[in-house]
């Protein structure tokens, strides 16, 4: 098993061990960001403009992340880590498959692993549901915090759902990411 970051990525980078890596994935989407971050953040899967540049959370709803993470924690991308539930774009944004899902959770929890992360912001969904390890909806599962191994999972919404919902999803994924960085200063 890989004992750096950087090793695991290695591997990750030549996977085919699920049908995304030939259905017009151009590249593995790994992560970015601080290797010991002590705030980590989990989406779906790449976009478009991730498969193209190789780089989660880099289109709109990077930019309203990227955004958020500045404004509520005074912190940056860089200061952070950021990956996804599934590293290959699904073709026409669909959802990830359960068994896609079910094959590449490995890389996420050797990611997790080898960071350690404080706390984790999962995002939307397939994130909460993975890391909490339940089926509820997203917006029963944000409101509160769970565990997994040592780190503190805090879910919230998709900020591409903040984006087409409105007010009140964004002022609740602002409200969590303000609790997130709350509980990372608290571990400290
Ligand atoms: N949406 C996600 O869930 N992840 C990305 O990397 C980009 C958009």
């Amino acid at each position: 098993m890989p004992v750096t970051l950087d090793a695991l990525r290695e591997d990750a980078l030549t996977c085919i061990r699920c049908p995304l890596a030939h259905e017009g994935r151009t590249q593995v989407v790994f992560g970015v960001g601080d290797p010991r971050a002590a705030l980590m953040f989990v989406g779906e899967g790449p976009g478009a403009e991730e498969d193209r540049l190789g780089e989660p959370f880099v289109g709109r709803s990077g930019q309203l992340l990227d955004r958020l993470i500045a404004e509520e924690l005074g912190s940056s991308r860089q200061q952070c880590y950021i990956a996804n539930v599934v590293k290959c774009r699904p073709p026409g944004n669909r959802d990830p498959r359960p068994d896609e899902v079910a094959t590449c959770r490995s890389w996420l929890e050797q990611q997790i692993g080898l960071i350690d992360p404080d706390v984790i912001v999962t995002l939307g969904k397939f994130a909460g549901q993975l890391l909490t390890d339940r089926t509820d909806p997203i917006s029963r599962l944000r409101g509160r915090t769970y565990s997994y191994g040592r780190a503190t999972v805090v879910p919230t919404f998709h900020p591409a759902y903040a984006l087409r919902g409105g007010a009140e999803p964004l002022a609740k994924l602002r409200a969590d990411l303000v609790r997130a960085g709350q509980l990372v200063e608290g571990h400290a």
